[in-house]
Formats: C-alpha cells, structure tokens, sequence
C-alpha cells in the first residue's frame, strides 16, 4: 500500500504531468479538468513534447551507438502503436522513419507527407492491391514476408519495370515474452522465414532484376526489458547474415522493436542509450567473430516513442464496495469508458495504473479496481490500484502509460463510440482524432431509417 495515493511515478507519466496548485493534474500545462470539459470522456491525451522527446532520443541514442561501431543506424516509427496524421509528421520531423503494416497505415503515412522512400511496408498478408500501391508510390522498403509474396512482387516489378528495395523476414528462434524471453528451435507462429529457409527465399530475390536485396529483418517481440533476447536474436540472425555475403552484398540489418516501457511503478525500464549502446555492441561483437563489417542498422520501436505519452481520462460513473474477506475490501470504481477504449487488459492481462484527476484525493489509500461500462466482467481498466477513499461519482480519473495500442485497439463494443484524441503542448490543446459520436456508431447499420425520411420511403 502506498504512503500517497495521489502521487504521479515519474516511469509511468509524461515529463510535464504535475499537479497544479489545487491538486488538479495537468499535462503540458493543461488541467484535466479543462480538457475533460472541452472535449468529454474518456478522452486521450496526448502530450506531444513527449512524444517528441522520446522520438529524438531513440535517433540520438542509435546514431550514438552506430557512430561507435563505425555504421549507421536508422529509426522507423512502428505506426502500429498509434498513427495518424500528426503524430506521423511529428516522428518524422524528429528524424525517424515510418514503418507500416498495412495499406491502411500506408495510406495515413503518405496523407502525412512522409517521403515514401522512408517508409517501411510489413506485414504477413500484403495482398498483391496493397504491394502494388507501396511499388507505385515507391516505398523505401517492403518486408518480405513469404516465398508467395516474393512472387507477387517479381510480377509487379516486371509489370511496372519498378526496382524495389527488400528485406527477408526472418524467425530467429528468439520469441521475446513481456520480462524475459523463451529461445525455441522451431517457432510455430505466423510471420517471416525460419532461417533455414531464408537462404533460398534470398537466393530467388537475387534472380529478380527489379528487386532490390537489401537485408534482414528481424522482430522478437513486444514490452521487452533488458537486451539477452536482442542480442541471443541477433547472434542467430547474423550467421545468416555473413552465409549470406557470399553470394552479394548483404548492406543492412533491421533489429525491429519491442523495447519496454513502464506501465506500473513495478515496471522499470533501462534507459535506450544504455539499450541501444548494448544492442549494436553486441552486433559489432557478432561481426567482429565472423570477420565481416558491421551492415548499417535499423531498429523499429512503437511502444517505446508513444506509450508513456498518452494519458486517459475518464469519469467516475457508479462505485460499489465489496468484501473480501477478513475485513478488506476492494472498490469498484466504474467509468465511462473500459475494453472499448482500452483493450489490452482484456487481451493481455495488462496492467497499469491510475490517479485521481480532478483534485488530490484526501482520503486513506483504498484498494480499488477500475472497471469499465461494458457488459462484460472482464471489462477491466486496472485491475488493482490504491486510490483514495475519498474518491466519488464526477471525479476525474487518468489511466496513464495509454498512447500505445489502445486507440489503434479501440472498437465500437455495446455501440460506444470511440473517444477522441487530444494533443497538449505548452497550455495548448489540439484534437488529432476526432471522437465518434453516436450517429457515427449507428452509421454503417443498413436497417436505420433516416428520421426525415418521408413515409414512403420507409
Ligand atoms: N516491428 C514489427 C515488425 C512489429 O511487428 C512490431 C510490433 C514493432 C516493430 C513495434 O513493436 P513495439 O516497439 O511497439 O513493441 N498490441 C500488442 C503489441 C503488438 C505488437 C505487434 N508488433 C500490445 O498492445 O502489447
């Protein structure tokens, strides 16, 4: 149990989240209160210096490291945590790249002005609609992800006499798990190319005039701490790599993401330059071993530009006591949003944390769990959180640690439209994605009437 359920754990919040004079939290300079005013709950907020800032470190931290090891080393933005067309201009702005995994995420990319040739395109499934749109508008790389797709591409490029720029995805072996990571000899799962038959996926690559062989790709997951599973993945994928010198150049080598953040004060991430110098040590030790030269680099992190800079606020609907046993208990404190909102504590067991918005509680910690407004007992928003007991019906409540995978997750479940997203910077506010409301919800059903239709046409 915490001394202070009003505190703010630096791991979990923007740098800017502090609370102003009456306790009200603010962010960038903006009070929760306001924004929840001006734009409803839930509502996420997004505090753009963080992203910003996150973004800037990451390209310094790997130009850093790279420089070190006499290569180079470029950040793609992995959309997939959040894109649209803002945060795209804002990463990029900072020096990264993008990286997308479907037609749709290439399409916000481009709407956003990022030059096609620094966009990755992934993904298992391209279908061949969505590689001929990524050649035409000529994107600097797609991540080939299966022998099928090497032929989907060999008929573009000779239909289009278009010369694209590849990478082979690649199963290390190396599966990373949220903390630790599991090294399996066969991995039983959808993306990429075991190694041992990458080697001829590569071979066929170099046959075709129009593609462009440019290295391999490698991801191992997702929320991962420390650097034993990158370095074990890239120690596998770089004997690949140096078999592969034989036969032609070989010029990069794409490490993917997964770097973790703090979700909980539990959680306590190392910094990225101390990553990032381990990392790309680690690839020039493997280098050094075979006798070849370090190949410029590449990293894709998501989580890690984005998480920490969204902030969710809801409003506290209904509470509800229940015993436990031996005298404890726990609070329900149900808002207005839940798994619509926020998914991942239904799909992944996640955790995270909570604070009272709207002023500074002043009453003794109580055990709480925030639940949602869904018909579901799993609607969870954070499982278990010390709030204080003053807390009631109309207060504010921010759920940090929310700008990566939640709105990309979000749905429409039991019809509740998707809240909208706010950016903040310097006591400036600004919607980058506007909210659903309930006509768009009811929008796509066929069998509404329109109220002002006449009889007739009913
Ligand atoms: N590169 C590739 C090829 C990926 O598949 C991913 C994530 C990333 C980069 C970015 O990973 P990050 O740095 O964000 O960890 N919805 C799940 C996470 C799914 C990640 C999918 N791929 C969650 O909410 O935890």
């Amino acid at each position: 149990m915490p001394d202070d359920s009003n505190d703010l754990v630096p791991s979990v919040w923007p740098a800017s989240a502090a609370r102003d004079a009456d306790g009200t939290l603010e962010i960038a300079g903006v009070s929760a209160t306001d924004l929840a005013q001006t734009y409803g709950t839930p509502l996420l907020v997004i505090d753009e210096d963080e992203v910003r800032s996150r973004a800037r470190a990451f390209r310094i931290a790997f130009d850093a490291a790279a420089a070190e090891q006499g290569t180079t080393a470029q950040v793609y933005y992995a959309g997939k945590a959040f894109l649209c067309t803002t945060v795209a201009r804002w990463v990029v702005d900072e020096g990264l790249r993008v990286d997308v995994c479907t037609g749709g995420e290439l399409e916000v990319a481009l709407a956003a002005g990022v030059a096609p040739a620094a966009i990755g395109f992934h993904g298992n499934n391209k279908s061949v609609a969505e590689l001929e749109r990524a050649v035409e508008v000529g994107v600097g790389s797609i991540i080939i992800d299966s022998a099928i797709e090497i032929e989907r591409l060999a008929a573009i490029v000779a239909r289009t006499h278009a010369t694209q720029r590849v990478f082979v995805r690649v199963i290390s072996g190396v599966h990373a798990e949220t903390h630790s990571f599991l090294a399996t000899a066969h991995e039983d799962q959808k993306f990429g190319f075991p190694l041992a038959d990458a080697e001829a996926a590569v071979a066929r690559i170099r046959d075709i005039p129009g593609l462009d062989f440019a290295g391999l790709h490698c991801h191992i997951g997702s929320q991962i701490f420390g650097v034993a599973g990158f370095r074990e993945s890239a120690s596998r994928v770089l004997e690949l790599h140096a078999a592969l010198l034989e036969g032609g150049p070989v010029p990069q080598l794409n490490l993917g993401g997964g770097f973790g953040i703090a979700y909980t004060r539990v959680d306590t991430p190392e910094p990225i330059e101390t990553l990032a110098g381990e990392i790309v040590a680690a690839v020039a030790e493997g280098c050094a071993a075979r006798g070849i030269e370090v190949p410029a680099l590449a990293f894709e992190p998501g989580r890690a530009i984005v998480g920490t800079a969204g902030v969710t606020l809801y409003e506290v609907g209904t509470t509800k006591d229940v015993e436990l046993g031996s005298g404890a208990v726990r609070r329900y404190i149900s808002v207005d949003g839940g798994m619509s909102d926020n998914a991942r504590p239904a799909l992944y067991g996640a955790q995270y944390s909570a604070r009272l918005a709207s002023r500074a509680g002043l009453g003794a910690p109580q055990l709480s769990r925030v639940v949602g407004k869904h018909c579901e007992s799993g609607d969870i928003v954070v499982d278990h959180e010390y709030l204080p007991a003053d807390l009631v019906p109309g207060d504010l409540l921010a759920v940090p640690s929310t700008g990566a995978y939640c709105a990309p997750l979000a749905s429409n479940y039991n019809h509740v439209p998707r809240p909208p997203v706010v950016a903040v910077r310097d006591g400036r506010t600004q919607v980058i994605v506007r909210g659903e409301n309930i006509a768009d919800v009811l929008a796509r059903d066929a069998g509404i009437v329109p109220a002002s239709a006449t009889r007739s046409e009913r």
